[in-house]
């Protein structure tokens, strides 16, 4: 066995493993509620870890956070270990980094607009087809004229300013009803109300940041509390995982094929990645996963039943382990049909019966072998973790997160000229010039309001902008999701 394998589980004394080097080929943990899937993550990201490469979970129960503590001796972990060939077995914590989109229970995590993008924008506001389209114009005109979309206020300025100026862009932009921007900002008003809102501004988490090594080699596990978020906003939730991937994509060089992947992530609660997902994100959300493998990242779903995930992505996936299912309902026996269908056949395992069957951290494994072919499927006592089973405390929490080196990089937010000001500015002026000179005095700081002379904000947008392209600020052109591949 090499040092970038993992022992998953065991059968009849015989280790069952998952091959570092076949980890980019991605993964699925499912079964019923309290079969087990929470701990084989667990006991997966342990082993990536050990081998020192950088995992990303998000924890939905929060129940994951116990892998930054030792695991305490007992009955049911000593009764595993005598089953399970696991050498080298010790209880310890592993490095963990708390997230949190509402800067709570971790440091907070922050994406911009701009990095997010008109496609995965439109999803997450639930948009149709006529309101994305002034979305992708917001999109198109902050890009033209270097105005930053970095949070939920830059996008409502923007959007404002085409309103008052939708004369001027029919021509290049088509039509910007009022109607439409309405929908966008009632969309922007849910946000808002979820919290979520918190989600979009700077400091952006840089990905290296998830990509770290401790100084003993093991790899940082960086947890995000999602706990709230998938109550609150499902709809964030995914936009955020979407958009991790897919900067992740755009950003990591070619891997090649290595002995580890580069990093993987463990979405949980996968199905609501898909859910009400139109075609063409879907289309693009399958392509990341089967590009992102040659940067060397591994993706492994977390869900209830493996028909929650596309079947275009199912296809793909290298590792599958499948806790129980119940057979209650004639729905039940339909997904037990389907994932039977799924393994690849093997000598005495009889898969729609032993998925009812299966106990609590047990289940029926596939994986690669060193070639990359799926071997026979096995009935798998799965591992026990090193680390806690269950939630560590809110204090020890408090703790670690009081000792993290990202404290000062990120629970500060910062908020530096962008569109919001820049169109405030630029309003301001107009009005200023168009009043005699004490008024322009006495209300110099006041708030903008529409004034008689908008129909030239436009005009004057667009020269003082042209000017801004190229200035030190930059054009921070539309990236997201799934960036290059899904601006077209
Ligand atoms: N590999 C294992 N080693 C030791 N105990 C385990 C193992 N797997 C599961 N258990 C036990 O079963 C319990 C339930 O497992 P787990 O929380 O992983 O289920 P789950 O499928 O994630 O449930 P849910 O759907 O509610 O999230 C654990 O708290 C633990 O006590
Ligand atoms: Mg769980």
């Amino acid at each position: 066995m090499a040092t970038t394998d993992i022992v998953v589980g065991g059968q009849n004394g015989v280790a069952v493993l998952q091959l570092g080097a076949m980890s980019n080929r991605h993964g699925l943990v499912a079964g019923a509620t309290g079969t087990g899937k929470t701990v084989t993550l667990q006991v997966l990201a342990e082993g990536f870890s050990r081998m020192g490469v950088p995992v990303f979970a998000a924890d939905v129960k929060g129940d994951l956070s116990g892998i930054a503590a030792p695991g305490k001796p007992n009955k049911e972990t000593e009764r595993r270990l005598g089953l399970i060939p696991r050498e080298g077995y010790q209880q310890r914590g592993y490095p963990v980094a708390f997230w949190d989109v509402y800067g709570a229970s971790g440091h907070p995590v922050r994406t911009t607009i701009s990095e997010v993008g008109p496609l995965l924008l439109a999803n997450l506001l639930e948009l149709n087809d006529t309101q994305s389209g002034v979305l992708y114009a917001a999109f198109r005109i902050a890009d033209e004229q270097g105005l930053l979309l970095l949070d939920l206020k830059d996008l409502k300025a923007l959007l404002e300013w085409m309103v008052d100026n939708a004369s001027d862009l029919r021509a290049s932009y088509g039509n910007v009803t009022a109607s439409s921007v309405g929908a966008i900002q009632r969309g922007l008003l849910v946000l808002e109300e979820q919290g979520a809102d918190k989600l979009f501004g700077e400091p952006a988490l840089a990905l290296a940041d998830l990509m770290q090594v401790d100084f003993s080699g093991n790899g940082v596990v960086s947890l995000l509390d999602a706990t709230q978020l998938v109550q609150k906003a499902p709809r964030v939730y995914a936009a955020l995982l979407l958009w991790l991937l897919s900067e992740l994509f755009e950003d990591l060089p070619e891997a090649g094929d290595a002995e580890k992947p580069k990093l993987v992530l463990f979405f949980d609660e996968a199905h609501l990645l898909f859910n009400g997902a139109p075609k063409p994100l879907l289309d693009k959300i399958e392509q990341v996963v089967r590009l992102i493998r040659s940067k060397g990242v591994g993706v492994y779903f977390v869900t209830q039943s493996p028909l929650d995930i596309p079947q275009d992505v199912v296809g793909q996936l290298g590792l599958k382990i499948q806790h129980a299912l119940r057979a209650f309902t004639p729905k039940d026996r339909q997904v037990i049909k389907a994932v039977a269908q799924g393994f690849r056949e093997s000598a005495g395992v009889d898969v729609e019966r032993v998925v009812t069957e299966l106990e609590t951290g047990e289940a029926l494994v596939s994986a690669l072998d060193a070639k990359g072919s799926p071997r026979p499927v096995s009935r798998a006592l799965m591992a026990p973790p090193e680390s806690r089973i269950g939630p560590i405390d809110t204090a020890e929490r408090a703790q670690r997160i009081s000792r993290s080196p990202f404290r000062g990089k990120y629970d500060q937010g910062i908020d530096r000229e962008s569109a919001y000001e820049k169109l405030k500015a630029r309003a301001d002026q107009e009005q200023a010039a168009a009043r005699p000179a004490t008024e322009q005095r006495e209300t110099r700081n006041a708030t903008v309001k529409p004034g008689p002379t908008r129909q030239t904000a436009g005009e004057a947008l667009m020269t003082s902008a042209a000017r801004a392209i190229g200035s030190s600020l930059g054009r921070q052109p539309i990236r997201g999701v799934l960036g290059s591949l899904l601006r077209r």
